[in-house]
């Protein structure tokens, strides 16, 4: 057991009031979040309801009986609760290791509030390394052929046991692209954003002021 991101997913559920609508994220350390709520809704006799950010996060949910809606039904979530991938000290992100980060930010754009689940291995002083992007089929060598006139090395994400490229639950291609150096997170999310083929970028730059960010310990 990961004790770090069950102590930050707990700490996360404590978060949860009775009569909430709040977002499900995806990935290991949410599921420890997910795991405290249900044990409140039976303590507590908690109502809330939660809109799942991923094939995972809804599977998990029917097992663990937390009910279920959907953004169409409820556009506004009282919180939303998710893990990322780094998180520097202005509390941006990137996301989508689990190539589920076009749903979590639908989600966490709809929320009033953010948390946010890490173990200190996830805190960076800057963000580096790989962005994961989720990419319409249709577009693929455009957006990489675009993606290089931006410095940006992409490659299709591939593995998870499938041949072949990653889809992601929304059926698109999930690719990851490596540039030198993020200097500007802000822009390059605007950017990424306007290039047509483009889904989703996992980078999280827009948040910052409704996000908590908790740091589990060992
Ligand atoms: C899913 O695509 C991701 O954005 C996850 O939220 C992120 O990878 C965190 O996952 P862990 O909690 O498993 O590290």
């Amino acid at each position: 057991m990961d004790t770090a991101k069950q102590e930050a997913g707990y700490r996360a559920a404590g978060f949860v009031r009775d009569g909430m609508v709040i977002g499900i994220g995806t990935g290991s350390t949410v599921l420890y979040a997910m795991e405290r709520i249900v044990h409140r809704i039976r303590e507590e006799n908690l109502s809330i309801l939660g809109v799942p950010t991923s094939h995972q996060a809804a599977f998990r949910a029917v097992e663990m009986g937390i009910p279920l809606t959907s953004l169409d039904s409820h556009p506004s979530l009282d919180l939303a609760i998710d893990g990322a991938d780094q998180v520097d000290p202005a509390k941006l992100m990137i996301k989508g290791r689990g190539a589920a980060h076009l749903r979590e930010k639908c989600v966490a754009d709809a929320a009033r509030q953010f948390i946010v689940v890490v173990d200190d291995s996830k805190c960076v002083a800057e963000l580096n390394g790989k962005i994961p992007i989720e990419v319409l089929p249709f577009a693929c060598m455009p957006v990489i052929r675009k993606l290089s006139e931006y410095g940006g090395r992409a490659e299709i994400r591939t593995g998870s046991g499938k041949d072949g490229p990653v889809i992601s639950d929304n059926g698109n291609i999930i690719m990851d692209c490596l540039f030198e150096r993020i200097e500007d997170p802000k822009s390059l999310e605007r950017e990424l954003a306007m290039i047509p083929g483009i889904v989703a970028s996992g980078l999280f730059t827009q948040y910052a002021d409704k996000t908590t960010v908790i740091v589990g310990k060992k």
